[in-house]
């Protein structure tokens, strides 16, 4: 029997599995955030109803459902390998609040119901055939609440051309009928043969083979699904936005960093009649301007009628938690980029976000007045602070028993040396001994046990316990105590 072609997605993510992780940008309580700065009421991502749209293993919905037992958790995707795995997951975790379903998208038009406060539908939207992607808007159109958020990431252009080039590079080389170990094999044959700079290259050859050379980069599974995948289809925002238009969505903002401010009108920039299109267009100009790549957008309703301006006074509901450190006078961000802040309240702001990391403290406690949230929100969109909707779902004060999530205990059950935190990011444990200790914290055991924990997980000295049980705090791996 032929393969059916809208189906053979299943087929190459069950052959070769997906690194599903969760993503920080597609998390309810920041999502929540960026709609109230828009003056718009999302869900309490405490209680809120989430679905995810092609949800791989669930990887990213598990971690979301670990951390928010009240809020419910809905996963679908065509793959029934992946599915199966996030639903062992799952039931491993003994998580009640999270269905993990095998659905093609083109069928849940008609037969998935519901309304859901925040939907996500992350690195779909661009990889699939035209009509698996024209039934992504209708249905979130459909299944979105009135105050609701979705997330949507895609390849975009120009960057994409650029992508698109390495691609058709590497596939004219690999054959069509190759199983996947000679795909990989050959692609990267190509791409070591071709990456290298030449003294003759020009400036397009140079872009050319640096593209060529951060493609060789990553990892299997991402060269075999994202650049040798039979579909790949960049975006133009504009094209995704009217797409959106269409199912009665409108773009609200960007959640990547340096794109926040893509959903506000700058100050110098008068209001058009339809201010919302006028920001989509605007978001397109920068697109084209900064060779962009990707995007992870975020649309409302239209009815939501999101506020294009920016009111500092909005940010005063949310949480703040810092992602950068001192250094002298000056700050560098946590991927780099140093930036000074010359103001003292300011600074005394951000010394005290950086002494709770990871924990969060509210805006309104900050002692800021609307000037320099301003500050803070530049700093967030530089990506030196992060902004959420909600407290903290985990502690960084050592409670007298205790716990890691269900989750991480399920993880590190199945003998993977990567865990969920529950800031919703991924935690590398190469150490057998803190692997073992780490699974053993259940919340059954106060210092005397977890001294006798840490002899079992084989420290060198019992009282390691304290060093081990810190970074499980620095990481965001305990739950606050019950
Ligand atoms: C690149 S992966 C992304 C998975 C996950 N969202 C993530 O970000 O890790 C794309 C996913 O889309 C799923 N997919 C492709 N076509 C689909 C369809 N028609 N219906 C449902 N899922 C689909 C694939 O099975 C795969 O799990």
């Amino acid at each position: 029997m032929l393969l059916d072609p809208t189906k053979s997605e299943a087929v190459a993510y069950d052959t070769v599995a997906f690194p599903t992780a969760p993503v920080v940008q597609t998390h309810p309580a920041r999502l929540a955030a960026m709609a109230s700065l828009h003056g718009i009421a999302a869900a309490d991502p405490a209680t809120a109803s989430v679905l995810e749209i092609a949800c791989g293993d669930g990887m990213n919905l598990l971690a979301m459902a670990v951390a928010a037992p009240e809020a419910s958790f809905t996963g679908f995707d065509l793959s029934p390998a992946a599915v199966a795995r996030g639903q062992q997951r799952a039931a491993a975790a003994g998580l009640g609040n999270i269905a993990l379903e095998v659905r093609d998208l083109l069928d849940a038009g008609e037969s998935l119901d519901g309304q859901f406060d925040y939907i996500v539908a992350h690195g779909l939207y661009a990889w699939v055939p035209g009509a698996v992607r024209e039934a992504v808007f209708p249905l979130i159109g459909r299944l979105l609440a009135p105050n609701g958020i979705a997330f949507v990431s895609y390849n975009t252009l120009p960057g994409g051309h650029f992508r698109m080039a390495v691609r058709d590079l590497m596939r004219h080389f690999v054959p069509a009928d190759a199983d996947p170990a000679t795909m990989l094999r050959t692609a990267r044959e190509v791409l070591t043969e071709f990456a290298p700079p030449q003294p003759d290259d020009g400036p397009a050859m140079a872009a050319y083979r640096h593209h060529a050379s951060l493609t060789l980069q990553q990892p299997d599974a991402l060269l075999f699904h994202d650049e040798l995948g039979r579909e790949y289809h960049p975006q133009l925002h504009s094209e995704v936005c009217a797409a959106a238009e269409r199912a009665g969505l409108i773009f609200l903002a960007d959640s990547g960093r340096g794109r926040f401010d893509d959903g506000f009108l700058p100050e110098e920039v008068a209001a058009e009649s339809d201010v919302h299109a006028q920001i989509a267009r605007l978001a397109q100009e920068r697109d084209f301007m900064k060779l962009r790549y990707f995007r992870r957008s975020l649309f409302a309703r239209a009815e939501a009628e999101p506020r294009r301006t920016l009111e500092p006074g909005a940010a005063r509901g949310l949480w703040a938690a810092s992602r950068c450190t001192r250094e002298g006078d000056g700050w560098r961000g946590n991927e780099g980029g140093e930036f000074a802040v010359k103001d003292p309240l300011l600074a005394a702001a951000l010394d005290r976000l950086a002494e709770a990391r990871p924990g969060r403290l509210p805006i309104a406690d900050l002692g800021l007045d609307d000037d320099r949230i301003r500050s803070l929100l530049h700093l967030f969109d530089l990506g030196a602070v992060e902004l959420f909707a909600a407290a903290a779902p985990f502690t960084t004060i050592p409670p007298e028993r205790p716990a890691v999530s269900p989750l991480v205990r399920a993880m590190l059950g199945e003998g993977l040396d990567v865990v969920c935190t529950l800031d919703h990011s991924v935690l590398r444990v190469d150490d057998p001994a803190l692997r073992a200790f780490l699974g053993g914290l259940d919340g059954s055991r106060d210092a005397g046990g977890l001294e006798a924990l840490a002899t079992e997980s084989r420290f060198a000295e019992p009282a390691q316990w304290r060093a081990a049980l810190d970074i499980a705090l620095r990481k965001a791996l305990i739950m606050p105590a019950a």
